[in-house]
This record gives structure tokens, C-alpha cells and sequence, in this order.
């Protein structure tokens, strides 16, 4: 029986959030820069999102770039601002096929001007798409985004738009970069670390976490279907009782 063959398709995650960590490392091993991780990365996402949309998941939020990526050397910034600019344009065809709708979250402002056109263009022309929505964290973290949202928040409350008796959880995540998103309930992080790294820390608080030793350009469809069954396994008690999980009450 294959990986893919155990999972139960009724009980997928809605959305699969995934930190893509070990491309330099990857690389390291075989004796080459960086960059030579991170082109080989791409083929790892283009897998995972054919088997996410092939699957039925609703959402896949991938962490391509955080705002803390831009402390690293100048020459790796550029190669990867390429990188991104090639993939994007290259895989359009792929996100049509697949009938996907590409996202972007962050401060989309900073990154280089072809890379934001080249991201809008990809946007708008995968807009009428009605499958997966993919989303790509670029120059993101989330303590940007929870300041951005507690600026804007604070803005409705000087103008008198809002009260602050009216702040609830909904009103909060409205005002989040994912507003209209639900919530990931699956974050996958590969590379052997257990960190978060300022993603999505909002949104993950009742995700179910899934750590893998393999490194990002080694990611395949397989790894993919592990971290589902793993998913499907785990009981999601969101606070309550096992006993009032079994009982639905
Ligand atoms: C983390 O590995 C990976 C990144 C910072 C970049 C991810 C980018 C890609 C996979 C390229 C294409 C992506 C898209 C969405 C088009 P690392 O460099 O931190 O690895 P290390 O921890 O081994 O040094």
C-alpha cells in the first residue's frame, strides 16, 4: 500500500502552512553555494503543491522568504530575488493546470520591483482560478504582520471607526495579512529543526506540528502523505476533554 493510499481523504487538513528549511545545508553537503539549494528547492514546491492541489487541500501557505532572510549576503539576496522572479514566471503553467490561486503575503513593498510585478502579474492571471488558494510568505514575518495589524487597528480607533470594546478574535484576524484564510491546522518544518521562526504565530495556535529530517530540496509528494497521516492520527481536542472529543459534546 503507498502513503497516499492511507490517507483518509475526508479528513484532510484545510490548510498545510510549510517552513521549507535546508537548502544551504543541502547544498554544503554536496560542496556547492547556497543558491545551488535553493534552485533545487523549487522542485520540491512544484511537487508539493501538484500533490496538495491533486489531494483536495484547500490552502498551502509556503514560507519562501522571511523579513530576518534579508540580514543574509547580498550576493544570496540577489540569486534568490532571481530565483523567485524565473520560478514564478516558469510556474504559471503549472499553477493553471492545477487550477491554483497564487497569494502573497508580507511586506511586499521591499522586495525588488520585478519581483512584485512579476508576483502581481502571476496573481492576477491565476485569479479566476477556483482550487487551491497557494500562498507565499515573501519578506514576511508575523511580528511585522501583528504590529501591522495593531497599527491599523489603533488608526480605526482614532478615527472613530472602531471601539476597542469591539476588538475579539475575528475582528483581529480581519486584520491580519491571511484575513479570509482559515487558520493552518497542519505546519510542516523540515531540515530537523524545531523552531517556528516568526511564522504565522497568530494563526498556528492550534495547528497540529510536524518536524522531518529531510531537507527541503529532498521533499517529495511521499514526505508530503507522511505528514498528513501523522496529521490524521493526532486527536485535536482544541482545549477540551478526550472523553468529550469521543462523545462530540
Ligand atoms: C530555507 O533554507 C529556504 C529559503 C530561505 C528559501 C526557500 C526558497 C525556495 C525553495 C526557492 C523557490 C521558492 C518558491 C516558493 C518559488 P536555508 O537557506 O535556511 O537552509 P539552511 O538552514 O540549510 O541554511
Amino acid at each position: 500500500m503507498s502513503y497516499k493510499d492511507e490517507i483518509q481523504a475526508d479528513r484532510l487538513p484545510l490548510h498545510v502552512a510549510i517552513i521549507m528549511d535546508g537548502n544551504g545545508r543541502w547544498a554544503k553537503q554536496r560542496g556547492n553555494q547556497r543558491i545551488f539549494g535553493h534552485r533545487n528547492g523549487v522542485a520540491a514546491v512544484r511537487d508539493t503543491v501538484e500533490a496538495c492541489a491533486e489531494l483536495g487541500i484547500g490552502y498551502l501557505t509556503l514560507y519562501a522568504f522571511s523579513t530576518e532572510n534579508w540580514s543574509r549576503p547580498k550576493m544570496e539576496i540577489d540569486a534568490l530575488m532571481t530565483l523567485l522572479v524565473q520560478t514564478i514566471h516558469k510556474e504559471t503553467p503549472t499553477l493553471m493546470k492545477n487550477n491554483v490561486k497564487l497569494n502573497a503575503i508580507g511586506n511586499l513593498s521591499n522586495l525588488p520591483s520585478d519581483v512584485e510585478k512579476q508576483l502581481q502579474s502571476a496573481i492576477t492571471n491565476t485569479s479566476g482560478n477556483n482550487g487551491m488558494l497557494l500562498t507565499l510568505a515573501l519578506s514576511y514575518s508575523s511580528r511585522w504582520e501583528i504590529l501591522e495589524a495593531i497599527s491599523q487597528i489603533a488608526r480605526e480607533i482614532e478615527d472613530g471607526k472602531l471601539r476597542s470594546t469591539e476588538i475579539t478574535c475575528d475582528v483581529f484576524n480581519q486584520h491580519l495579512s491571511t484575513a479570509n484564510i482559515p487558520d493552518p491546522e497542519l505546519l510542516i518544518r523540515t531540515s530537523g529543526e524545531y523552531r517556528i521562526s516568526n511564522f504565522l504565530l497568530w494563526q498556528i495556535a492550534y495547528a497540529e506540528l510536524h518536524f522531518t529530517n529531510t531537507l527541503w530540496p529532498d521533499f517529495r509528494r511521499d514526505d508530503l502523505y507522511k505528514a498528513i497521516i501523522d496529521f490524521q492520527k493526532r486527536e485535536r481536542r482544541f482545549g477540551k476533554t478526550s472523553e468529550q472529543i469521543i462523545n462530540k459534546n
